[in-house]
C-alpha cells in the first residue's frame, strides 16, 4: 500500500492532509509511521563523481536533505499551498535564510516596525552594518506608509501577519500589490496564523515563513522553521542557505514536528475560540489596564482581521497588562497556577511572559499603553476556557487583595 505522493497531496482536504501528508509506510519493516532516520549519510550511486553535491532532492547528506526533512517539507508545502518548502533548525534560521538568499549589499528592505526581536536586530544592526543592506521600518497597518517607503532598490517587503507582540495585523493582499509594483518579493512570517487558518501564498505572497517551534509542532518539545514558496525560489533558499550556511533541522525534530502537525487544524480551532473568550473576559475586568487582540472590536484593525481571516478567528495570542506598576505584572503572573510563565507560544499549554514596556528596539516601537504598563504576552493553549478564566480571576483577586 502506498501513501499519496507529492502531487496527490494537494488534492486532499486539509484535515486528511494533516494526518497523511509526509507520512510513508516503511518499505523494510512495514511500519505505518515513517521511522526516524538518524543517519547523516545515505548510500551513494555507482558513480557518485558525477553527482551535484549541492543537490537537495535525493537524500545524500543530511545537511542537504535527510529522509525526515524531505517528508516534513512535502507536508508543509502542501499545507501552505506552495510548490516546495525548505525546513531549518529554528524559525530564525528560516528567516535569515530568506534574507541571506534574496538580499545583497546595496539592496533595500521594508520591514514591519513591530517584528520579531531577532528580525528587528538583523535589519536594524547586523545586516546594515555588515552587508550594507538598508532597511526602513514601517507601520504595517498603514499601507500608504509602505507605498511611500518603496525605493528603486527595494528588493523585499517583510511582514508578520499578526505582529509579535502588539498583534498589529498586516493587510497581505495590499502588500502583494505594492510588492509587485515595486518589483520586490513579499515574505510573510505567518507563525501566528498557520494554515488552514490563513494562507498568504493564495493571496500572492512569494514566501511564507513559520517558526515550527510554535503552532505547527504545537507541543513545545521541538524547534524548527520553514520557508514555503515556488519551486524556483525554494531552490535558491536550499542551494544558498541550507547547503552552504547549514542550520539544518535534526531528523528527530523533523519527525516530532511531522507528528505534532497531525492535530494542527483541531488545535487551532479550539485555541482560537478559547482566545476570544479569554480576551473578552479580560477586556471586561476593570483591574486589567488594556487588552490587545484582533478579535476585540476595540482593536484598531478588527475589521481588516475579520475580512482577511474570513471570520475563522483572530489567532491565539494577545497582549495585556494589569493596572499598577511593572511589578504588579510580576505579582499577577506569580499568582497564576494553571498558566505557565515561559517564552514561546502556540504550545498545547497556555503560556504567559512579562515582556515589559520595550523590546530590543526601544519603547517607541510599541503603543503608549505598552510603554506605560509594560505587557504580558498570553498564548492560549488547549485547556478548558473556564479553567483559564478562573485561573486569571483568582490571580487578579490575589494580586489586588494584597496590594
Ligand atoms: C513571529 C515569530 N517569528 C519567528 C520566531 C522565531 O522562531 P524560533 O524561536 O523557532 O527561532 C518567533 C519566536 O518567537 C516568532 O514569534
Amino acid at each position: 500500500m502506498s501513501r499519496p505522493d507529492k502531487h496527490e497531496l494537494s488534492t486532499l482536504s486539509f484535515n486528511t492532509l494533516s494526518v497523511h501528508g509526509g507520512n510513508e509506510i516503511d518499505k523494510t519493516s512495514g511500519a505505518i509511521r515513517t521511522p526516524i532516520v538518524m543517519a547523516n549519510s545515505y548510500l551513494l550511486p555507482y558513480d557518485p563523481s558525477t553527482m551535484d553535491w549541492s543537490d537537495t532532492e535525493a537524500p545524500s547528506y543530511t545537511r542537504n536533505s535527510g529522509h525526515n526533512q524531505i517528508c516534513l517539507q512535502r507536508k508543509l508545502a502542501a499545507m501552505e499551498g506552495g510548490e516546495d518548502a525548505a525546513v531549518f533548525a529554528t524559525g530564525v534560521a528560516a528567516l535569515h535564510a530568506v534574507f541571506f538568499t534574496f538580499l545583497k549589499s546595496g539592496d533595500h528592505v521594508i520591514v514591519g516596525d513591530v517584528t520579531y526581536e531577532a528580525v528587528w536586530r538583523l535589519f536594524a544592526e547586523l545586516l546594515p552594518q555588515r552587508y550594507k543592506i538598508e532597511a526602513t521600518f514601517v507601520d504595517m497597518g498603514d499601507m500608504e506608509a509602505v507605498r511611500a517607503a518603496v525605493r528603486p532598490n527595494t528588493k523585499l517587503i517583510h511582514t508578520e501577519t499578526i505582529a509579535n507582540p502588539t498583534t498589529k495585523v498586516a493587510d497581505v493582499a495590499t502588500l502583494v500589490s505594492i510588492a509587485r509594483q515595486a518589483g520586490a518579493l513579499l515574505s510573510v512570517d505567518s507563525t501566528f496564523t498557520p494554515p488552514p487558518f490563513f494562507r498568504p501564498l493564495a493571496l500572492g505572497a512569494d514566501l511564507v515563513i513559520h517558526s515550527l517551534t510554535k503552532y505547527i509542532n504545537g507541543h513545545g518539545d521541538a524547534m524548527g522553521g520553514v520557508v514555503v514558496g515556488s519551486k524556483e525560489l525554494i531552490h535558491h533558499v536550499k542551494a544558498d542557505a541550507l547547503v552552504d550556511l547549514g542550520g539544518t533541522i535534526s531528523p528527530f525534530n523533523a519527525w516530532l514536528i511531522t507528528r505534532g502537525s497531525v492535530t494542527l487544524p483541531l488545535r487551532l480551532k479550539q485555541q482560537f475560540a478559547t482566545a476570544q473568550v479569554v480576551a473578552d473576559n479580560l477586556a471586561r475586568d476593570e483591574r486589567v489596564a488594556y487588552v490587545t487582540y484582533p478579535g476585540l472590536e476595540s482593536h484598531d484593525q478588527h475589521q481588516l482581521a475579520k475580512a482577511q481571516f474570513a471570520g475563522k478567528g483572530y489567532g491565539g495570542v494577545m497582549a495585556f497588562a494589569v493596572e499598577g506598576d511593572p511589578d504588579a505584572q510580576n505579582r499577577f503572573v506569580s499568582n497564576l497556577k494553571v498558566i505557565t510563565s515561559a517564552v514561546s507560544l502556540g504550545h498545547d499549554e497556555t503560556l504567559i511572559v512579562h515582556v515589559g514596556g520595550s523590546g530590543r528596539g526601544g519603547a517607541e516601537r510599541y503603543p503608549l499603553n505598552f510603554q506605560k504598563y509594560g505587557h504580558l504576552r498570553l498564548s492560549i493553549g488547549l485547556e478548558d476556557p473556564q479553567d483559564l478564566i478562573a485561573d486569571i480571576k483568582n490571580a487578579l483577586d490575589e494580586t489586588f487583595d494584597r496590594s
